[in-house]
């Protein structure tokens, strides 16, 4: 009976995820920022030498091995670091964490999708700050709200801020910032060390793109003590299994071959990017593994309709500030090179 469930659930309006076909070899796949590219091989290597008779035993709760391994990488301590089921994991701890009953959440608008949908399941306030014409961004004087989802390089644009922007915002907000560095290995720059010398910035990082585990389900987050222990304190006992945790260690140990991709990842986006000017589009500059785009000659919305009947998939989001541009995700030079030719067959 409906009564049953929450008023807030039964008008809740979820998260959309892209589509993920049934066949994913049968499509060009270019709408859900996936990387083209297979993980490190240390990771098959990791799930060929995985004993499968330690799945009786219950995973070790604190990911105590990655958090090590994070911990090397950006050169603080284990306790700052938190290792999450997904990137989304972390941000839904965020939320449940760090907002009073009654609290606000804010975000640029437009930005990722999520964060809306994690201030109505928790009844919080949404403040979402509108950027401008082209994405940029200027927040509204005497703006507050519990916590702020900056995101930088922001989705669906790829724009990355600049650091000195995103410090003084860091230094004057009254609440949590978390920096949702999603994307950040496709970037030329990351704000880690605001995470390690501010208390109440933390920032987020997802091994889905860079990589290449989007289907591992693995992210993390790196920030002040207190903060980084509120988000244990609050979550599943055991929110990594034990299989995660060996693959997901396995590729923070080959960080080389995350590199290499990314680096393939950057010239490809920069090759497709100088086509689609040539083609007359509006390309916003990124710094992501996609890119943000106007089409010339066709709607996005048919554009998109289009190259879906072509079995090339895109990503368009209807609406006001996102409805006359395509996102498209950087896949290989092939993958890239076949949806450029048939985008030119549908404008020809
Ligand atoms: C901006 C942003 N943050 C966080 C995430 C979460 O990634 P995941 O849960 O796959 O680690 C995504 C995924 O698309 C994203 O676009």
């Amino acid at each position: 009976m409906n009564a049953w469930i929450r008023k807030s659930v039964r008008m809740l309006t979820p998260y959309t995820p892209g589509e993920q076909p049934k066949r994913p070899d049968r499509v060009i796949k270019l709408n859900t920022n996936e990387n083209p590219y297979p993980p490190s091989p240390q990771v098959a290597r990791a799930w060929r030498e995985f004993d499968p008779r330690l799945l009786r035993l219950y995973p070790d709760p604190l990911c105590g091995r990655i958090r090590a391994r994070i911990a090397r990488l950006h050169r603080c301590d284990p306790a700052q670091v938190f290792v999450g089921n997904g990137g989304d994991e972390i941000l839904m701890l965020c939320s449940r964490a760090f907002a009073e009953d009654g609290g606000s959440v804010g975000y640029f608008d437009p930005s990722y999708s999520l964060y809306p949908v994690l201030a109505d399941i928790r009844g919080l306030k949404k403040k979402p700050v509108e950027l401008g014409p082209d994405y940029d961004w200027r927040m509204p004087s005497g703006y507050r709200a519990s916590v702020f989802f900056l995101t930088t390089p922001n989705a669906p644009t790829g724009i990355q801020y600049p650091r000195a922007v995103v410090e003084a915002f860091c230094r004057t907000f009254p609440g949590v910032v978390v920096l949702d560095e999603a994307y950040v290995d496709f970037a030329r720059d990351n704000y880690m060390d605001l995470a390690l010398c501010r208390d109440n910035a933390l920032v987020l990082r997802s091994l889905s793109k860079s990589y290449s585990l989007a289907g591992l389900r693995v992210g993390y987050a790196v920030g002040p003590r207190p903060l980084i222990g509120a988000l244990f304190k609050i979550k599943d006992s055991y929110n990594l299994d034990r299989l995660s945790q060996a693959l997901a260690l396995a590729a923070l140990s080959d960080v080389a071959h995350m590199r290499r991709n990314t680096r393939k990842i950057v010239a490809t986006r920069e090759r497709l990017a100088r086509t689609l000017l040539d083609m007359g589009c509006a390309v916003y500059p990124s710094d992501s593994n996609f890119l943000w785009v106007r089409p010339a000659g066709i709607s996005a919305a048919t554009l998109f309709r289009r190259l879906r009947e072509r079995r090339i998939m895109i990503r368009y989001f209807a609406g006001r500030r996102t409805g006359r541009c395509v996102r498209i995700t950087v896949g290989t030079d092939a993958e890239t090179d076949a949806m450029i030719q048939a985008w030119k067959g549908l404008t020809a």
